[in-house]
């Protein structure tokens, strides 16, 4: 099974409009799962948007950004897990650029504890490196030590995404080499951790011009996808290419 999840980010996309020019390109690929990063301002057109009966659209379709690493309560601006159980929505957490703001790996531990909690799948975190990181040899020590405290007393995500932040909406991809590296210590991770079969996707200026390149690696489950997802006709050209 191969993934692409969008990522929205804080970005105003019109949900029906996204789904029109999406589903403009016919897709009909049984083994590719799609799923969308939305914001959850937008909640009720993803509740209400009405998706195809095709193979390609498997529930939950929709996925939140993040989530609260309270159960529930006074905190202002926070979601909770039980919302996204209540919506059906899956989630993604540890993006880089919340990490930049506020989320340690404790943090970040104890969201997903939140997530297993209300039963919230599928469960999507994102580990990867800065350039000081990666220039200072430190990129395995840096990964493992995220997936390390990730998976402390028995937690695991449903899926794992390798996002380097100096890929992260640059217009320039990470090369294949530095792809693979990355992709062979997780999955060393992995496989002394018992769970060598986590799909590890691909994440930092993905496109519809390196898409092919990029998942010529083997080891690359599919990608999650910034800035080119925005555009539903640009994501559709990249879903193609799988
Ligand atoms: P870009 O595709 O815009 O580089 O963003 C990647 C990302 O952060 C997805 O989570």
């Amino acid at each position: 099974m191969k993934y692409l999840i969008a990522n929205w980010k804080m970005n105003d996309v019109d949900v029906s409009n996204w789904l029109e020019d999406f589903l403009s390109l016919s897709l009909m690929n049984k083994s590719l799962e799609i799923k969308v990063c939305a914001n959850l301002y937008d909640v009720k057109d993803i509740v209400d948007a009405s998706l195809p009966e095709n193979t390609i659209f498997k529930e939950p379709f929709w996925m939140a950004q993040d989530v609260s690493k309270n159960k529930e309560g006074a905190y202002t601006g926070q979601i909770s897990s039980k919302l996204l159980n209540k919506i059906d929505a899956g989630c993604l957490i540890g993006h880089s650029e919340l990490r930049e703001e506020s989320d340690t790996n404790e943090i970040v531990h104890l969201k997903g504890i939140r997530l297993k909690e209300e039963k919230v799948s599928p469960v999507l975190l994102c580990v990867g490196e800065s350039l000081n990181i990666l220039e200072a040899n430190k990129r395995e020590d840096f990964i493992r030590e995220q997936l390390d405290s990730y998976f402390k007393d028995g937690l695991f995500p449903d899926i794992i995404a390798y996002e380097p932040l100096w890929a992260i909406g640059t217009g320039v991809s990470a090369d294949k080499r530095n792809i693979e590296d990355a992709m062979s210590i997780i999955s060393k991770f992995l496989e002394e951790n018992d769970h060598k079969n986590l799909p590890i996707l691909y994440g930092g200026s993905v496109s519809s011009k390196n898409i092919e390149e990029i998942l010529s690696i083997t080891s690359v489950s599919g990608c999650l996808v910034g800035n080119s997802s925005l555009d539903g006709k640009e994501f559709a050209r990249i879903a193609k290419k799988f």
